[in-house]
């Protein structure tokens, strides 16, 4: 089988976030020492995903470029695609469909962050099952603005609807899915819904008919946060903050992740401290590369 590839989503315009988006992307705003983007894409390396297609608005596309390059930096590659208009999560997957030929690919949203224990063996799992697909469910109080996932016995969904406004669970339905090639076929096949958008929800739908939708279920060791609102941004920075003030271990860092991984090695990393030695990021990297941690 081919290595799986990735997508992030990152485009929308972001108006719940007025007016610090009305110039810049979401995606791009800080999540206390790095750039929000960092997060996700830290989710997707953790997975062992090398190859990443990112995709933003006709504005916002050039200052990922400008942020991420070509990848090489961190041992990987990075191709970069237009979403013209938001007309769903779906459309990913049409955009991406020639960056995906005939791999199988997991898309994370660019909002969207996660962190905690055995989260990589999870990730780890969910890239080596190929055959089917598989989704994540995260118990929270109030899931009706999410995707809502019913899970049976062997952990597979026997429900799911988007925005439902009366649950059938407590599963919320984070923005990360893994899928099988078929993927591409699918979310061509898929209506708008009522709202005008290729839902994500319908493409989960129609693995779920086939009995391929595996749901693993996140539990209280991991944190998601969508950071959606100004205030989930700060209360994500501020988590970010705790965490690496405490630890001394930084959250999503992708120079640490590509170090861990093997594909950048301990003179590269070192070169890569260098830009930021004036910050604790920089000092980090430096003693990562010396052993420290
Ligand atoms: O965060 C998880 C939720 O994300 C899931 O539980 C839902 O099932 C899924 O539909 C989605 O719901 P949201 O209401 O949060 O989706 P939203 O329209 O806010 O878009 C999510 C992110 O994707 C946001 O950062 C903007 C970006 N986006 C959105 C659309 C519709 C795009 O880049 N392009 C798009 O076409």
């Amino acid at each position: 089988m081919k290595q799986r590839k990735g997508i992030i989503l990152a485009g929308g315009s972001a108006t719940r976030l007025y007016p610090l988006t009305l110039a810049i992307s979401k995606q791009i705003m800080p999540v206390y020492d790095k750039p929000m983007i960092y997060y996700p894409l830290s989710v997707l390396m953790e997975a062992e995903i090398r190859e990443v297609l990112i995709i933003s608005t006709p504005r916002d596309i050039v200052t990922f470029e400008n942020l991420l390059g070509d990848g090489s930096q961190w041992g990987m590659h990075f191709e970069y695609k237009i979403q013209e208009k938001p007309n769903g999560l779906a459309e990913a997957f049409l955009i991406g469909e020639e960056f995906i030929g005939n791999s199988n690919v997991t898309m994370i949203l660019g909002d969207n962050m996660f962190y905690g224990e055995h989260l990589v063996e999870i990730l780890k799992r969910a890239n080596k099952r190929e055959d089917e697909a598989t989704i994540f469910g995260y118990l929270v109080k109030d899931p009706t603005a999410y995707g809502v996932v019913e899970i049976d016995q062997d952990g597979h969904a026997v429900s799911i609807e988007e925005k439902p406004e009366i649950p059938k669970s407590n599963y919320a339905v984070p923005g990360l899915y893994f899928y099988t090639n078929e993927v591409v076929k699918i979310a061509k096949a898929i209506q708008p819904s009522a709202r005008g958008e290729l839902e994500i929800t319908s493409v989960n739908e129609e693995y779920m008919k086939r009995g391929k939708l595996k749901v693993e279920k996140l539990g209280r060791g991991i944190t998601w946060f969508d950071t959606g609102t100004h205030d989930a941004l700060l209360e994500t920075a501020s988590f970010v903050q705790t965490i690496e003030k405490r630890q001394g271990m930084q959250v999503c860092c992708p120079e640490e992740i590509a170090y861990n991984n093997g594909w950048i090695n301990k003179q590269e990393l070192l070169a890569l401290s260098e830009k930021y030695i004036k910050t604790e990021y920089g000092m980090y990297l430096k003693e990562l590369a010396e052993n420290k941690y």
